[in-house]
């Protein structure tokens, strides 16, 4: 068994090796994302973690580095050698971005071409329609339904990204609406539909 409890004598998945970056935003439902990494992992991903600052407020940068094995980029300015920056190598290797939860703040960002963080820049270094980009927005009913978010989402879609759209229900904020994050599973579902 490995650290993971994983059977590493088990023949190899279709996770084996895969590199998969995952963007943490700041969103309630970052506590899910945890369970995305780890089954990854699990199942031998190699996961980048890339979290913005306002992520770092809900699930910190340990959890994701124990559970992915590996380290957690936060910082752009991050890394020994400034001329070979850190989301750069990451982009360059990435065979699939995943954004969960993608907050209505970096879903702006994204649509716009704003690359102040360490997922914004990722998704910049990797050239468009080259890998899979898939954003899975969650944030309150509310803020779902702003003519700002829908916009940003259709601009975002019509450059290539997919979206798993998000679910129906109770929120954090005690309101009922749209905008929960979708379970682990159905987000890892989306990784692997789209893995190929
Ligand atoms: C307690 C709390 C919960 C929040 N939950 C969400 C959320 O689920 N979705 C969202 O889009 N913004 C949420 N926000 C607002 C974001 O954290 C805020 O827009 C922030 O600027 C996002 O930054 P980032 O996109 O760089 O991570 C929340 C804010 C607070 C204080």
């Amino acid at each position: 068994m490995n650290q993971h409890g994983s059977n590493s004598s088990s023949r190899p998945g279709p996770l084996q090796g895969r590199r998969i970056g995952i963007g943490v935003t700041g969103g309630i439902a970052a506590y899910k994302v945890c369970h995305v990494v780890s089954q990854l992992t699990q199942g031998g991903a190699l996961v980048d973690v890339l979290m913005t600052p306002n992520a770092q407020k809900f699930v910190g940068e340990a959890t994701f580095q124990a559970l992915s094995g590996r380290p957690v980029l936060c910082d752009p300015w991050e890394g020994p050698d400034p001329s070979d920056p850190q989301h750069i190598r990451i982009a360059r290797r990435l065979e699939l971005l995943l954004v969960a939860p993608a907050s209505m703040n970096t879903i702006g960002r994204l649509a716009h071409g704003i690359t102040e963080d360490v997922i914004t820049l990722t998704a910049a270094g990797i050239p468009p329609h080259t890998i899979p980009r898939i954003l899975a927005p969650s944030m309150n009913a509310a803020m779902w339904s702003q003519a700002s978010t829908q916009r940003n989402l259709q601009v975002l879609q019509d450059d290539g990204w997919l979206v798993v759209p998000p679910d129906d229900g109770m929120q954090a904020c005690q309101t009922t609406g749209p905008g929960r994050l979708p379970e682990p599973e159905t987000l890892l579902q989306a990784i692997s539909d789209h893995l190929t």
